[in-house]
């Protein structure tokens, strides 16, 4: 009895895992480099860096602050809106140049996974 009730936990515990490793791949999916290169091309990290606050805020504050809200980002990068600099200036925010609802999502995630 014993015995059996613990090769059902056992095999539970393995299918728990092995479910966990077929989706956390699948949450993280994330292009990087795909993510980097956008975030070059389109000047972002004169005013955003990873870790330090610049003109705007680090990408880890804005995962922070955000927390996986990746369709509020979405929105932000593709709809301009004025923003205040750290200087106490105002400007539009830059709007990706992309027209590849992918590719803005991928970015969107990457921001969000810092
Ligand atoms: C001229 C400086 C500047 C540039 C260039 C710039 N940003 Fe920003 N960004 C800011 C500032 C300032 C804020 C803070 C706005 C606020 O809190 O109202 C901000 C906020 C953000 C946010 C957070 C929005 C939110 O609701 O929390 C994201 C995401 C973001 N920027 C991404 C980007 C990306 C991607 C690029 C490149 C396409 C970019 N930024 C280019 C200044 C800039």
């Amino acid at each position: 009895m014993i015995e059996r009730s613990l090769r059902r936990s056992s095999l539970f515990a393995v299918t728990a895992a092995v479910s966990l490793f077929i989706a956390l791949p699948a949450a993280a999916q994330v292009d990087e480099d795909a993510a980097k290169l956008l975030f070059k091309q389109n000047e972002c990290g004169k005013c955003h860096n990873p870790d330090k606050a610049k003109k705007g805020p680090s990408l880890k504050k804005i995962a922070k602050d955000n927390k996986g809200d990746e369709k509020k980002l979405i929105q932000h990068l593709t709809v301009s809106k004025k923003v205040k600099l750290d200087d106490g200036s105002e400007e539009d925010h830059k709007v990706v140049d992309s027209k590849d609802p992918k590719a803005i999502g991928n970015l969107a995630k990457w921001i969000l996974s810092h």
